[in-house]
């Protein structure tokens, strides 16, 4: 579990919020619906770093090849194949854990 200093009330719907791990890699946290979602920053695809492309309505554009995902499905939307990575989050004395 990796707690941050990202206020789940602090989200909000389809605006990016991201972090790095310690291990290197990005995750970014927003809400659809909402509902918390954390996933990977690095694109399925090929690498493309999602927080240099766009959330909307509910799907991250990948800046490299332009793909959608669904955020809530995870999915890749003309892909089924190619999912992004996503994470558990909870909410711990108004901090958002992940894991
Ligand atoms: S690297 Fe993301 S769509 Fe190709």
């Amino acid at each position: 579990m990796i707690k941050t200093e990202i206020r789940a009330e602090d989200v909000e719907e389809n605006a990016p919020v991201s972090f790095e791990l310690e291990e290197g890699g990005g995750v970014i946290i927003t809400r659809v619906e909402g509902d918390l979602i954390a996933f990977s920053a690095k694109c399925p695809h090929a690498g493309g770093d999602f927080r240099e492309g766009e959330i909307h309505r509910g799907r991250a554009f990948c800046p490299v090849h332009q793909w959608k995902f669904d955020l809530k499905s995870g999915r890749c939307i003309g892909d089924e194949n190619y999912r992004i990575k996503k994470y558990g989050v909870n909410i711990v004395d108004g901090l958002i854990v992940i894991d």
